[in-house]
């Protein structure tokens, strides 16, 4: 087995040609793939190095997804809280053998992707500087809440999303809200599904204030 191999998930790493640069980990939603929200990605940040795993939990046998659930919504806490530090581990092994900076890891998370980004948060807070989360519920609720004062976190929610209701993603807001995130919660006039265009063009507006900090 390579060592690319022993890092335990399938991924895309794509490097960056900058010097300095951020590095985005890119996580799928249920039934996607590490090839998915590359081009999302590159609209996000060109000059980013790329870090792109599949999910390993297969879903009736077909669907890639993050962790296990119970039903749509309903979580396999257990296997939830497994999952988030087997990827965390898969960040920390990454920035040793790619070489990139942890301070400079931003999440972004779509729908299944973004709920584990939101978990990570929660439970390995160390492994992200900041999370871009589109479509997302709360994963858990901590017994202890972490310290978040350093995190400039993203929430973009569909207003008319079957899957995810309002108060689900006010829920998640008030959650980082009280750890001392920096959050901010866009609302979009959509469902589930992403609308690239506003999407991407809000959160590169709100994660300017994380960006500035380093330069
Ligand atoms: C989840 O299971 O993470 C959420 O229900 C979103 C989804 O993947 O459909």
């Amino acid at each position: 087995m390579n060592k690319k191999n022993q890092l335990g998930f399938i991924h895309r790493f794509i490097p960056s040609n900058s010097k300095v640069f951020t590095t985005l980990l890119l996580l799928h939603g249920t039934g996607g793939n590490e090839e998915d929200l590359i081009p999302l990605a590159y609209e996000l940040d060109q000059g980013a190095a790329i870090l792109s795993p599949r999910g390993k939990v297969l879903e009736n046998g077909v669907a890639p997804r993050f962790f296990r659930r119970l039903a749509e919504g309903v979580f396999d806490i257990e296997d939830l809280k497994f999952r988030t530090n087997e990827l965390a581990d898969f960040v920390n092994g990454a920035v040793k053998f790619y070489g990139f900076d942890l301070q400079r890891v931003l999440a972004v998370g779509y729908s299944n992707g973004a709920n584990i980004a939101a978990s990570m948060l929660l439970l390995r807070p160390e492994t992200l500087s900041a999370a871009i989360l589109f479509r997302a519920m709360v994963p858990f609720v901590p017994e202890m809440l972490p310290d978040l004062s350093n995190k400039h976190v993203f929430m973009s929610s569909g207003l008319h999303d079957p899957i995810v209701p309002k108060q689900e993603a006010e829920r998640l807001f008030s959650l980082f809200k009280k750890a001392g995130a920096k959050v901010s919660l866009y609302w979009q006039n959509s469902g589930h599904e992403l609308r690239i265009e506003e999407d991407v063009q809000k959160a590169k507006e709100c994660l300017l204030p994380w960006r500035s900090s380093f330069s």
